[in-house]
């Protein structure tokens, strides 16, 4: 069988669906942040920018939008630890704001990022997650605006890599088989 036949991804969560869903969250966002002045939107780099780049489109509420990166680092270190490798150009001092991230996986990077942002003085800080693996957590993680529930299963598209291939999947699929 050809490689990228074998390899490619089962659809977990079809186009339509995740459309659907962005389509609420966005709703639900926009009457919660009614009285927000400028919501400033921060997607965690790479995995989010998909999910980030539709969400913002559907928003009514007034957004600026930044980005950081985190890598959490395995053996050999500490378990858990997470390093910031690109910080925010905006300052969160005394502003409302959305962190918008593609999964919560152990929660380790999402609860460094929501302390951070928290310690540098934001009004309010909020986590919108499009994917949620919550078997696998390992530390408490608040989402206040969850796309999908999933499983412990590979998952990549929409954000989602494996080896940094598969990002630009429309839709949430499995990887299966050999990879
Ligand atoms: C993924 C994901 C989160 C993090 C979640 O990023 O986008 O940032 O892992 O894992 P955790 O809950 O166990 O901390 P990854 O490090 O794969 O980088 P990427 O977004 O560039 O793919």
């Amino acid at each position: 069988m050809p490689t990228e036949k074998r390899n490619r991804p089962r659809v977990l969560i079809p186009e339509s669906d995740l459309e659907r869903r962005l389509d609420e969250l966005a709703r639900q966002i926009d009457a919660d942040y009614a009285d927000c002045p400028e919501l400033v939107c921060v997607g965690v780099l790479k995995g989010s920018v998909f999910f980030l780049v539709e969400l913002l489109r559907r928003l009514e509420v007034p957004v600026v939008m930044d980005f950081l990166q985190a890598s959490s680092y395995g053996s050999g270190t500490t378990p858990g630890e997470v390093r910031i490798r690109k910080d925010l150009e905006l300052s969160v001092r005394g502003k409302d704001v959305l962190l918008v991230e593609d999964i919560v996986d152990t929660g380790y990077t999402l609860r460094t990022i929501l302390d951070l942002l928290r310690w540098r003085g934001a009004r309010s800080v909020k986590l919108c997650a499009l994917l949620d693996k919550a078997s696998r957590r390992e530390v408490e993680v608040p989402i206040d605006y969850l796309g999908f529930p999933i499983d412990d299963v590979f998952v990549v598209g929409y954000g989602l890599d494996y080896d940094e291939k598969y990002r630009n999947l429309p839709y949430v699929g499995v990887l299966e088989g050999d990879l």
